[in-house]
């Protein structure tokens, strides 16, 4: 089952200080134009009692009284300031599970491993991008479809994944890899013994061999220039484009296509068909995507070196953080 915003949870209780005022339509336009000109997301009419709901905690955080004195801060605030990310952070919506989308990963252990190991009489170079990673059920899970599949083929792969989100709340939570036994349901017994180790009072963690696989990174897909190193085999972005408009997902599609390999391959969420877009890719699976542009229409990566992009670098998103 997916787990809903834990976020969404607990603030009443932290109500220590009078509730701020009311956020008024015209307030909640100019936090919707800012979400949406930073971050991507595109914020419906309907989600105003959201957003009023999550920023009158850092207005408590702040001792502010007002959304517009909240809002005028942030509209001030150059990206990288912290108060900047405690508001990214704020709004956005972070839901996922272990296996989401199970068809997928059926899809990367035996459509695509298994035909590629097959091909590669030495150990291959595998590198993968989970690039809207959560609170990293998703990179793990694609860390233990992999290893499994490998451990099952007998082989070995010079495997490296990077895992990046917006959210820095979300990648600390997903570099710790603990989680509720409840969690890891979607698991089989098997798995949960190989790859968590049992903390104590219902909580697991990644093991060491797991985690070691994945550099995790804050990355805004939103950004001109991304710090990939590498070609890239795979690239997961799921459930993220849903909030983004049609030119925005194009745009960014266009630019997984720069850190790919000629033939790599792009899952996307279950409703973010691109059917139609015009982007480098053709349609394998469901919501399944390889990368196909000719190689006479391949024009040079916008942002790195050839070299910088199309090598095999030690990992996909440069040092671990
Ligand atoms: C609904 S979750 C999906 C998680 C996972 N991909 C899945 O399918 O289970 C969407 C994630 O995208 C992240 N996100 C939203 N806007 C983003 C952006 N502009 N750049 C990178 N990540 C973003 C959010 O922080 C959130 O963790």
């Amino acid at each position: 089952m997916s787990r809903p915003d834990a976020r969404d949870h607990g603030r009443a209780s932290q109500a220590q200080s009078p509730a701020p005022a009311e956020l008024s339509r015209a307030d909640y336009d100019r936090f919707a134009q800012l979400i949406h000109s930073r971050v991507g997301i595109k914020l419906g009419d309907n989600r105003m009692p959201m957003l009023q709901a999550r920023l009158a905690r850092r207005l408590r955080a702040l001792g502010l009284t007002t959304f517009r004195e909240y809002l005028k801060r942030v509209e001030a605030l150059p990206v990288g300031d912290p108060e900047f990310t405690a508001f990214i952070n704020a709004v956005t919506t972070n839901k996922t599970e272990f296996l989401r989308e199970e068809h997928h990963f059926r899809y990367l252990a035996d459509q695509w491993l298994t035909p590629l190991l097959a091909a590669s009489p030495r150990a291959p170079t595998l590198r993968v991008w989970c690039s809207a990673s959560s609170t990293g059920e998703e990179p793990y899970s694609i860390a233990i479809t992999l290893m499994d599949a490998l451990e099952h083929a007998g082989r070995s792969a010079d495997l490296r994944i990077l895992a990046s989100d917006i959210d820095t709340d979300v990648l600390s939570r997903a570099r710790e890899g603990v989680y509720d036994e409840e969690r890891l349901q979607p698991l089989s017994p098997l798995q949960r013994h190989r790859w968590f180790a049992k903390q104590g009072a219902g909580l697991w963690r990644a093991s060491d061999e797991l985690r070691a696989l994945i550099t995790f990174k804050r990355l805004n897909l939103m950004d001109e220039r991304w710090p990939i190193k590498s070609a890239l085999d795979v690239v997961f972005c799921r459930n993220v484009m849903i909030y983004f408009d049609r030119d925005t997902q194009a745009r960014i599609v266009r630019h997984f296509a720069h850190h790919m390999k000629p033939d790599g391959v792009l899952f996307l969420g279950h409703s973010e068909t691109m059917m139609g877009a015009d982007i480098p890719f053709r349609h394998i699976g469901r919501t399944v995507y390889q990368h196909a542009e000719p190689p006479e229409g391949r024009g040079e990566p916008r942002h790195e070196t050839p070299s910088q992009v199309r090598g095999n670098g030690p990992l996909p998103g440069g040092d671990r953080q």
